[in-house]
């Protein structure tokens, strides 16, 4: 049964309590990406458009959980969602559940915003604390949750909140749902052929989604340091590149899974390399890695073999960059697959990128808008490619 969503939901003189994920990179104050932000602005204005009024409520780094730290302070989220909102977002306090929160939450008028500051000032909020999410609970008529990247965490806002609200409407906002369609549903029954591309550093750290994904694609493509733990494993040079020594048994439990699957496991044929893992390095093409060099991306070959697996596939999902993307020699391989990702795209494909490094590239590059569909997630993303079940989500109400 489908999650209920808050447009789906009378809200009419309502005060929706929404878990939104503001959790954003900061940079000498200054919000240095507001994807998250913007992404939670539909939910929002749904609940506006039609009477009702919004309680926000989100965390924002890993901060002590002794009360205030001005570090972790949301209050540049505020100011920064009253610009996108065209309204003034309240921002009543240092601390969320204090007397001048709970009175600036009944003050609220239907048309009214409010963030609340950082809920990790409690440690309450990590442990699930039912009393901490007893005083939360209260502020809401309904609960919303929009907070995709945290639905992996069973957080006191996440869980026990929805839980406190029993009788009370419980639903998935609209970015929520819009990840569930993509990073699961989209992927459980995909348009085929299917390719999936896979890069960063650790197999370790892939292998849960490699194992559910190898038997809904058609192809795998493995890029990022990870690729050499693989390589390791079939006996080819790796010089002096990034092998998790103590996985190349994980790597070759995915290749084994890979034949089981009748799934293609494409690596990478050539490499760019340096001779020191510096930035800045200059970096050089070869097919076989040297003793003395670090692999720092795919090298052309691989990249165009990819691009060409990509622009036969009617879904595409890719997590993780092909090479240390941020150096410059190093982010070729990760722009091609972008680029190829935009083709595809342009040609009728539907375009998942799994969040975290590899939206970082795409922003970097400025080719976002260009994707069906770029998760806000972080862990969220990777473990619900992982097919892993979600007790934020299972709390929610189902449509009947
Ligand atoms: C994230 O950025 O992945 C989420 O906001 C969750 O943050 P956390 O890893 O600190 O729980």
């Amino acid at each position: 049964m489908p999650t209920r969503t808050i447009d789906k939901t009378p809200v009419d003189g309502q005060r929706a309590l929404v878990r939104v994920d503001f959790n954003v990179p900061m940079d000498g104050g200054a919000i240095s990406d507001d994807r998250r932000i913007r992404s939670a602005v539909p939910t929002i204005k749904s609940v506006l458009d039609r009477g009702g009024s919004v309680v926000l409520m989100s965390h924002m780094g890993r901060p002590k959980g002794d009360g205030y730290e001005a570090e972790f302070s949301l209050a540049p989220v505020a100011e920064h969602l009253s610009k996108l909102l065209g309204t003034t977002v309240a921002f009543p306090s240092q601390d969320c559940v204090d007397d001048a929160a709970a009175e600036a939450v009944s003050d609220l008028k239907p048309g009214g915003v409010l963030l609340l500051e950082n809920l990790r000032f409690h440690k309450a909020e990590k442990t699930g604390d039912a009393g901490f999410a007893r005083k939360l609970a209260a502020y809401g008529d309904l609960y919303v949750n929009d907070a995709f990247g945290t639905c992996h965490r069973a957080d006191a806002s996440m869980v026990a909140v929805p839980r406190a609200m029993e009788g009370k409407p419980k639903v998935a906002g609209l970015l929520v749902e819009k990840e569930i369609e993509f990073l699961s549903e989209a992927i459980a029954n995909p348009k085929k052929p299917m390719v999936v591309i896979l890069g960063g550093a650790k197999v370790s750290s892939k292998i849960g989604a490699i194992e559910h994904l190898l038997p809904k694609c058609d192809a795998m493509l493995i890029g990022g340091a990870m690729a050499y733990t693989f390589m390791r494993a079939k006996g080819e040079p790796t010089g002096t590149s990034l092998v998790e020594e103590d996985h190349i048994s994980t790597a070759e439990r995915a290749m084994a899974a890979a034949k089981a699957a009748n799934v293609d496991l494409l690596l990478p044929i050539d490499h760019m390399v340096a001779d020191q893992f510096d930035h800045g390095a200059p970096t050089r093409a070869e097919e076989l890695i040297p003793d003395n060099a670090v692999a720092v991306d795919i090298g052309p070959k691989t990249a165009e073999t990819y691009a060409k697996r990509i622009s036969g596939a009617k879904s595409v999902l890719w997590n993780g960059p092909m090479g240390i993307f941020e150096w410059p020699g190093a982010d070729r391989g990760t722009r091609t697959v972008a680029e190829a990702l935009v083709k595809a795209t342009r040609g009728g494909a539907t375009t998942i990128v799994g969040g975290g490094d590899s939206a970082a590239a795409l922003d970097a590059m400025g080719l976002s808008a260009d994707i069906t569909h770029v998760s806000t997630g972080g862990g969220a993303s990777v473990e619900m490619l992982e097919g892993k079940r979600f007790e934020a989500l299972e709390v929610l109400d189902r449509t009947a």
